[in-house]
């Protein structure tokens, strides 16, 4: 049987730096594992801008919609600041989520023991924290028409929609659903059904499809800023959160603090299944292209592997692999290897990105 496949898209910034390693990672499980992809390039986002003036060139998203998986770094950077909208690097990134039709983003939010000293909350409210953002990712006010910038009389007028029908609000509840059943089986639904009508139907659809398909699935609902707030409060509370886009991109964030830095937390973005019954699938890390910190060897290079252990899971069915690269970054953060952003109270001296990807093939090693 041919080899998985898998396209890599670096893009911007501190990406192409932290997807060096998740390279490396592919390799050691192709000398070590018998488990061999094939791997093609290309570019995405502002690093598709400089050589072809569009942020996504066609024959990309072309290779994107027949491989087996997306491998996404960043995209973006203040070198883009003044591009028309159209062609900013994000359009790249909106693009290949909207045309391979990724509606649902899974983005866990785990606290690793050697790390609960870390978070800006205090450690009993952190340590063993493990929860998972479901975050829809194809429509809602991202995408919703009519939008733009247009004249009203002598101001300007910024438009951007909220618009979720049934069936979108059904397909990334149901995909909630299913992972709880795996998890803690429990779903909390975030919305703002008190100022929202989208939040309204965005409640009652969750509900629906719970009484009729999950009901032994504890549900809850909650307005989003109470979320929010909860998040900081007792995140532990929680086990699958499903939200919509907007309110899914500003939680994950949050949530991202509670595991120590925006630098620890992957994500997996799943579509429908294809022919041979994977999901369309991209996978990328949670943060952004870090320009503060591009080209100085700083970047945690762990969000974006474990955002590859996360396509072993959830595209090729390769969870023992998924484990034992987790087990890894588990490992190497017990034994003290820190990135700059994990520098937490003790202070210390800090590792490169190189070094801590050194670190977890050592430890992949000894496994
Ligand atoms: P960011 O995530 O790039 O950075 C926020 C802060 O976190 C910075 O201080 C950065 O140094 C730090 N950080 C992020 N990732 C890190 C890592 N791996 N290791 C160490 N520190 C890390 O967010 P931003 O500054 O708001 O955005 C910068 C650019 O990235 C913008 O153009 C934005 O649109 C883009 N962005 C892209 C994605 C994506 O490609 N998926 C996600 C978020 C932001
Ligand atoms: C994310 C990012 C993106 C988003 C941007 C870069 C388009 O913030 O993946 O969280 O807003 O979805
Ligand atoms: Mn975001």
């Amino acid at each position: 049987m041919a080899n998985p496949s898998l396209l890599i898209l670096a893009g911007d910034g501190i990406g192409p730096e932290v997807m060096a390693e998740v390279r490396r990672v592919i390799d050691w499980f192709g000398a070590n594992k018998d488990l061999t992809f094939d791997v093609s390039e290309d570019l995405v986002g502002g690093a598709a801008y400089d050589n072809h003036g569009t942020p996504l060139h066609d024959d990309t998203m072309a290779k994107a919609q027949k491989v087996d998986a997306v491998l996404l770094g960043a995209v973006g950077g203040p070198k883009y600041d003044d591009l028309d909208f159209s062609v900013k690097p994000e359009r790249g990134l909106l693009r290949l989520r909207k045309e391979m039709d990724l509606f649902s983003n899974l983005r866990p939010a785990q606290c690793f023991d050697a790390l609960a000293d870390f978070s800006s909350l205090k450690k009993d409210i952190v340590s063993g924290l493990d929860i998972m953002i479901v975050r829809e990712l194809t429509s809602g006010v991202y995408f919703g028409e009519p939008r733009g910038i247009h004249r009203e009389g002598n101001e300007r007028v910024g438009i951007n929609t909220q618009r979720y029908t049934e069936s979108e609000i059904a397909r990334v509840a149901r995909s909630a659903f299913e992972l709880a059943r795996k998890r803690s089986n429990k779903v909390c639904s975030m919305e703002k059904a008190n100022v929202m009508e989208s939040g309204i139907l965005w409640r009652d659809v969750v509900q629906e499809i719970h009484d009729a398909e999950y009901p032994d699935v504890e549900l809850s609902h909650m307005y989003a800023d109470n979320g929010a707030m909860q998040l900081v409060r007792a995140p532990k509370q929680f086990d699958v959160i499903v939200t919509d886009n907007l309110f899914g991109d500003v939680l994950s964030d949050c949530a991202a603090m509670l595991t120590g830095s925006l630098g620890m937390l992957p994500s997996a973005s799943l579509g429908l299944p294809m022919a041979n019954g994977r999901p369309k699938a991209m996978y990328e890390p949670v943060h952004g292209s870090a320009p503060d910190i591009t080209g100085q060897g700083k970047a945690n290079p762990i969000a974006c592997i474990l955002s590859f252990a996360m396509a072993l899971r959830y595209s090729f069915d390769e969870g023992a692999h998924a484990d034992l690269l987790e087990g890894a970054v588990e490992r190497v953060l017990a034994d003290g290897a820190r990135t700059a952003d994990l520098m937490g109270p003790d202070g210390g001296t800090p590792i490169s990105t190189t070094e801590m990807g050194d670190a977890i093939l050592a430890a992949l090693d000894a496994a």
